[in-house]
């Protein structure tokens, strides 16, 4: 795995985890008034979260992770971001709602929590979330080795499908597993790009200057993906594939039609796979 790429990421997230925020309106009271910020099709994947004990990897700033809290499991958060942890921190505290958040890479975590006998009926981990880890097979190894017999890891992300899409939705090659990209923009405003689709509290316009910290971005694909579960020795017991993705305006022109979801523009195929999910047990 390569360090030096996390510590870049960790900078620019720093920064934009900010901006994000700065955008959403009172989020604590949002959720401790019972708002949620998770979707179906996470839901459908987790089941019934009630009194489990669920490991949040790249919580950012911990709504997913407090969200899953209200639903009656016991929830440690972690993540890269200084910016993101002291955020949900602060979240939890304001919300009154219960969770355990931890400032690491979860390359350093997931070792260190197996080392200490640390247990999990569920790995989470959802949108956005793989195109920044260096080494799957290895991050697959870590999560295996701290789900309880019986557990469960479970993922939502965008699917690889838009590692070969250009902002016009021509063809185009992006960052790949075995060859991550440098983008200098660094991670980007999508929240000021989705509005309340993502600020699900409420939105307000932020002028933010651009982030002065680039971000290097692996561009898995879902053979990579899978492979990297199996490898590790977890049985997949669920694989899906999306024709939307929820909550980001990940590409110009996306379609809001009336279930919420966002589909490619018109003029393209609305059966495109934009999202996918899965669910990879480890035997009892
Ligand atoms: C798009 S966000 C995930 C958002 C998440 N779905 C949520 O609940 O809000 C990606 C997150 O991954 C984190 N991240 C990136 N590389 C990481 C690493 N090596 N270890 C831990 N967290 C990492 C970033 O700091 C960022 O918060």
């Amino acid at each position: 795995m390569n360090s030096e790429h996390h510590q870049q990421n960790r900078r620019s997230w720093n920064y934009i985890t900010a901006v994000h925020n700065a955008h959403k309106l009172d989020q604590a009271a949002h959720l401790a008034g019972g708002g949620s910020t998770l979707f179906p099709e996470e839901l459908e994947l987790l089941g019934d979260v009630a009194g489990k004990r669920i490991v949040h990897l790249q919580c950012n700033s911990g709504q997913d992770t407090l969200s899953l809290a209200v639903l009656g499991a016991t929830l440690t958060g972690v993540d890269i971001s200084d910016e993101a942890i002291a955020f949900a921190r602060q979240l939890a505290a304001d919300s009154g709602i219960a969770a355990d958040f931890v400032r690491d890479d979860v390359f350093d975590w997931l070792p260190q929590a197996a080392a200490r006998g640390e247990q999990f009926d569920i790995v989470f981990s959802s949108y956005g979330a793989l195109c920044w880890l260096s080494d799957l097979v290895l991050w697959a190894k870590g999560v295996k080795s701290v789900l309880a017999p019986g557990g469960a890891l479970v993922l939502v992300d965008f699917h690889p499908l838009f590692n070969y899409l250009d902002d016009d939705w021509s063809l185009a090659r992006k960052a790949s597993g075995r060859a991550p990209v440098f983008y200098p923009e660094g991670v980007g405003d999508y929240v000021g790009m989705s509005g309340e689709l993502l600020a699900v509290s409420g939105y307000i316009e932020v002028d933010a200057p651009p982030n002065p910290h680039g971000v290097w971005e692996y561009g898995w694909n879902l053979a990579d993906i899978v492979t990297s579960v199996l490898e590790a020795g977890l049985q997949l017991t669920a694989l899906r594939e999306y024709p939307y993705t929820n909550g980001c305006l990940l590409l110009p022109g996306m379609q809001l039609k009336p279930d919420k979801r966002l589909y490619p523009p018109a003029d393209l195929p609305q059966d495109l796979p934009l999202l996918f999910g899965l669910r990879a047990t480890l035997a009892g």
